[in-house]
């Protein structure tokens, strides 16, 4: 019996002095599936025995980073860079790859130099795309049948379109969904959704990857206008438009009414111009005719009394004028008080009367 025992007992001795040597350590848990987004960290563990000696790190059989047990982790390259755990019972390396490129998608490979003792997982790099529904907001009467347009552009994988009306999923014979290879590996989506609309809804597509948390989505509204609010519409639209034609000729109005008053006021200027010149030709013509009145019948008399003390007046105040008055016509004489009209009035005014005193003195001699 003893013997038996001993037996037994040699070869667990001697696999417990071959494990304590590091000739047996092995691999207790390999690294796991892994979906992220392209641009973060993807993360691996690779679970070990105590006694292990080495670990080599292998993406798509290309090995991205060692560690060993007497240096630590020997890494080449910025984007794979690892961290150490221990605990009672075991080793665990973790491989962390930063900023994650599609291409690093395949077999992530934890191996710790022996025969058989491999673990492997997979890791899937995904691109979030864009998503756009082409249709803007829509205004439906009844019975009328749409067709809503969703894009989906550079993705990869390609994407689960689904759409889903106010809160509630659209069943998928409704919508038709191509997908088409884009540029650098990425896949495009087209989903055309057909619908007859009873009532307002929001539509929204959604697109779904496994590295998303939640699908992306985008939305239209679909206004849906049935016979009795299309009245109201119309009589809304026709009030809208009776506004705008009334702000309209109001503008144009106003527009008119300053043109007008430019014009009367440029006009007025100018008569105001011309108005000097007839004033003083009419006031000569007057006096021409007043003249050959009195010549003739010396009715006018009385009127021309009260000018007469002035004119006599300034004549004998300025008598050296009167006699070089004489000889100057009224016409050249209204002309120059247009020409002096900016100058003070005092001295003006006086050549204005020289010439008519002379008259003027005959006048009172006929008076
Ligand atoms: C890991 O991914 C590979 C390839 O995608 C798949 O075949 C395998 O079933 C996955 N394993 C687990 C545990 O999901
Ligand atoms: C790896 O193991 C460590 C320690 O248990 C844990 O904190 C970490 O989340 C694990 N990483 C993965 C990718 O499972
Ligand atoms: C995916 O892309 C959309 C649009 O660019 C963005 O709004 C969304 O936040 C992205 N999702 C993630 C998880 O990065
Ligand atoms: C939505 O847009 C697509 C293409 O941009 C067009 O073919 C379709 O007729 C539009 N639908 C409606 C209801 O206007
Ligand atoms: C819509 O269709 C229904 C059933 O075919 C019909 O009774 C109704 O008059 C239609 N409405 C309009 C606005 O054409
Ligand atoms: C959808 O939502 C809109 C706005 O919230 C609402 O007016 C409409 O009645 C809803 N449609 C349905 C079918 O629930
Ligand atoms: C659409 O996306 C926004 C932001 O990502 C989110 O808040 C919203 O709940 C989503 N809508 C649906 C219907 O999933």
């Amino acid at each position: 019996m003893e013997r038996f025992q001993k037996f037994i007992l040699l070869p667990l001795i001697l696999t417990a002095l071959l494990t304590d040597l590091g000739f047996c350590s092995f691999i207790i848990k390999g690294p796991t599936n892994a979906t992220v987004l392209a641009g973060s960290e993807a993360h691996f563990n690779c679970t070990v025995s105590l006694d292990w000696l080495i670990i080599i790190w292998l993406s798509n059989g290309i090995p991205v980073l060692t560690v060993i047990r007497s240096q630590g982790p020997v890494e080449t390259s910025d984007r794979f860079t690892s961290q150490n755990y221990t605990n009672s019972n075991a080793f665990i390396s973790e491989l962390i790859i930063h900023k994650t490129q599609l291409s690093d998608s395949g077999k992530i490979e934890c191996s710790i130099q022996q025969p058989g003792e491999s673990g492997f997982a997979f890791l899937s790099v995904q691109v979030n795309g864009s998503l756009f529904i082409t249709n803007s907001t829509l205004t439906v009467k009844e019975n009328k049948t749409i067709d809503i347009v969703c894009e989906a552009l550079g993705w990869a994988p390609a994407p689960n379109i689904t759409w889903m009306t106010n809160d509630s999923f659209i069943d998928k014979s409704r919508y038709v969904t191509q997908h088409s290879q884009g540029s650098n590996d990425l896949h495009n989506a087209l989903s055309i959704l057909t619908l007859t609309p009873t009532d307002t809804e929001i539509l929204t597509c959604l697109a779904d990857i496994e590295a998303l948390p939640h699908p992306q989505n985008a939305s239209v509204t679909v206004m849906f206008v049935n016979p009795a609010t299309e009245n109201e519409y119309s009589e809304d639209s026709g009030s809208t438009r009776v506004i705008v034609l009334a702000v309209v000729l109001s503008v144009l109005g106003i527009i008119l009414l300053i043109i007008i008053i430019v014009v009367v006021v440029r006009c007025c200027c100018l008569k105001k111009e011309e108005s000097i010149y007839q004033t003083e030709i009419r006031k000569a013509a007057v006096e021409k005719k007043k003249d050959a009145d009195l010549e003739d019948r010396q009715q006018h008399g009385s009127e021309n009394q009260a000018y007469i003390p002035e004119e006599l007046w300034n004549v004998a105040k300025i008598p050296r004028v009167t006699s070089l008055a004489p000889m100057s016509s009224k016409f050249t004489v209204s002309y120059a008080d247009l020409y002096t009209s900016s100058v003070p009035k005092v001295e003006p005014q006086r050549y204005i009367d020289y010439p008519i005193n002379p008259k003027k003195i005959r006048n009172v001699t006929l008076v």
